[in-house]
């Protein structure tokens, strides 16, 4: 598993076994703005909740992620000092052959939105596929992740890379558009790519992610 640290160079992740037996795998996943970053331990745990499954135990491959403590405590979850062996996989790719508008509505019952009763799904086409995302809240409000976020940090634990558009749906908003957190974690991974929203009343939007985040943040000397 391949973390994406541009930034600091510190290679991070884990696998948290769900209730259902399945693992989950996350990577840590910087950001140009550094407070965006996703931990591993957040990553797998919200891919987890968001499969509809409990994190029960976690492993962690490499270096302490932020808050790693403060997620196993809130969670519950044992800490597995030996690496799984041939762990069973959640798979979060649907083929690209799915019916979006009917799978976006089908992946907002995975929603886990306790705080706000606001679902958002997410499919983010990798060119082999479509890769799912719904957003997380947790009792931490700023633990949580969006819908498109849980999706990137999916996408990169799977091994994917090559971002190719996005698709974003909130029935409950009036018009369905990405969170300016998630506009500059779009914008670090595919600029130059089409975010599709589809609005609650069936209509959709399409829409170039350099042109959902004017004049972004970005520099070239935070790269390591
Ligand atoms: N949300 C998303 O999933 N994506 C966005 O771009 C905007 C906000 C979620 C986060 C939270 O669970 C709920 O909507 C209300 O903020």
């Amino acid at each position: 598993m391949k973390s994406y640290t541009p930034y600091s160079g510190r290679d991070e992740s884990c696998l948290v076994q769900g209730e259902s037996g399945l693992y989950y795998p996350g990577v840590r996943v910087e950001n140009i703005s550094f407070p965006l970053s996703i931990s591993a331990i957040q990553a797998a745990v919200c891919s987890c909740l968001g499969n509809g499954d409990q994190p029960i135990n976690v492993y962690k491959f490499n270096s302490e992620s932020e808050l790693f403590d403060q997620w196993v405590r809130e969670f519950e979850m044992e800490i597995v000092t030996e690496e799984p062996q041939n762990p069973n996989l959640f798979n979060p790719v649907r083929d690209s052959s799915t019916d979006i508008p009917a799978a976006l509505r089908e992946l907002t019952e995975k929603t886990v939105t306790i705080h706000s009763d606001f679902p958002v799904a997410a499919l983010l086409d990798v060119g082999e596929g479509l890769i799912e995302g719904v957003n997380i809240e947790t009792n931490i409000w700023s633990l949580g992740l969006c819908a498109e976020r849980v999706a990137i940090a999916r996408a990169l634990a799977a091994g994917f890379t090559e971002f190719k558009s996005i698709h974003i749906y909130a029935p409950k908003g009036d018009f369905c558009s990405p969170c300016g957190a998630c506009r500059q974690v779009l914008a670090e991974f595919m600029p130059t790519r089409t975010a599709v929203l589809h609005h609650g009343d069936g209509t959709l939007s399409k829409h170039n992610i350099s042109q959902l985040l004017p004049l972004g943040f970005t520099s070239g000397t935070l790269k390591k």
